[in-house]
């Protein structure tokens, strides 16, 4: 199957030609994405890509060759698992959230140095909150997400508040597109990226990066823009 036809397989298309979202929150992340975070921050394997779909982030990690790269999603396709393009990673089907995590799927993994995901939205918290606990001390954790990510946070304070291991926010400068017909809805992304701190967590503050929109992403074109049903604030 072309890759264009993997991506349609995951979404649902209405009558009425309307995207609908896939009822795990599968979205593939434009490569241009990954690649904007990997060509400014350091990262280094063994890379946890977790919620990782059909590969787009596992694929752009092994393509910068930053070592050992796992895929873990609840579902995994076919086709995902026998790509070529993904023939250098380990790929397991695995609930990241599983409360009996550290016994089902925690042994089948080395030390995880870093965390590299585009999370399903209505489960990010808990998908970054996983994600600290995995990666070693020093280790990153570094997720796609709404910019909203930041505000209306009370629920978020562990992840964004003062003290936290939040360390940098990569702004992207063009809206991506996760549909296969190009469009974007109306929320501002970027990269956030936690490095696992001491107990106590960081005394310093986290730093922001407003990333150039890449030539002709076509993400930022108004008269492309599709509010998706659930809106831009159902994260936790
Ligand atoms: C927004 S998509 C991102 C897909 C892929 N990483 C990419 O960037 O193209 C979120 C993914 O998380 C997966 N997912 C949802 N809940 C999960 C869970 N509890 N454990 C593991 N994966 C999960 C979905 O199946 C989906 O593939």
């Amino acid at each position: 199957m072309s890759s264009t036809g993997r991506k349609r397989a995951q979404l649902a298309l209405l009558p009425g030609g309307e995207y609908v979202r896939h009822e795990r929150d599968y979205y593939r992340t434009p490569t241009w994405c990954a690649d904007a975070l990997l060509l400014r921050e350091p990262i280094h394997g063994p890379v946890l890509d977790a919620g990782c779909g059909t590969g787009a982030i596992t694929e752009v990690l092994l393509a910068h060759q930053v070592g050992d790269v796992i895929g873990m999603d609840i579902t995994i396709l076919h086709e995902t698992s026998s790509a070529p393009e993904l023939q250098d990673a380990l790929l397991l089907v695995h609930d990241f959230l599983a409360e009996d995590w550290e016994r089902s799927w925690r042994p089948l993994l080395p030390a995880v140095h870093a965390v590299v995901m585009n999370p399903p939205y209505n489960q990010a918290p808990d998908f970054i909150r996983r994600a600290l606990d995995l990666v070693e001390p020093g280790g990153k954790v570094c997720a796609l997400l709404r910019l909203n990510f930041l505000g209306s946070s009370r629920a978020r304070m562990d992840l964004v508040g003062y003290d936290c291991d939040l360390r940098r926010v990569y702004v992207l400068g063009a809206r991506p597109s996760f549909l296969p017909n190009g469009k974007t809805d109306s929320a501002e992304f970027a990269w956030f990226v936690w490095e696992r701190g001491p107990a106590m967590g960081w005394t310093s503050q986290a730093t922001i990066e407003v990333i150039p929109p890449p030539a002709r992403a076509g993400g930022d074109d108004d008269e492309r823009q599709l509010e998706l049903p659930g809106g831009a604030d159902d994260e936790g």
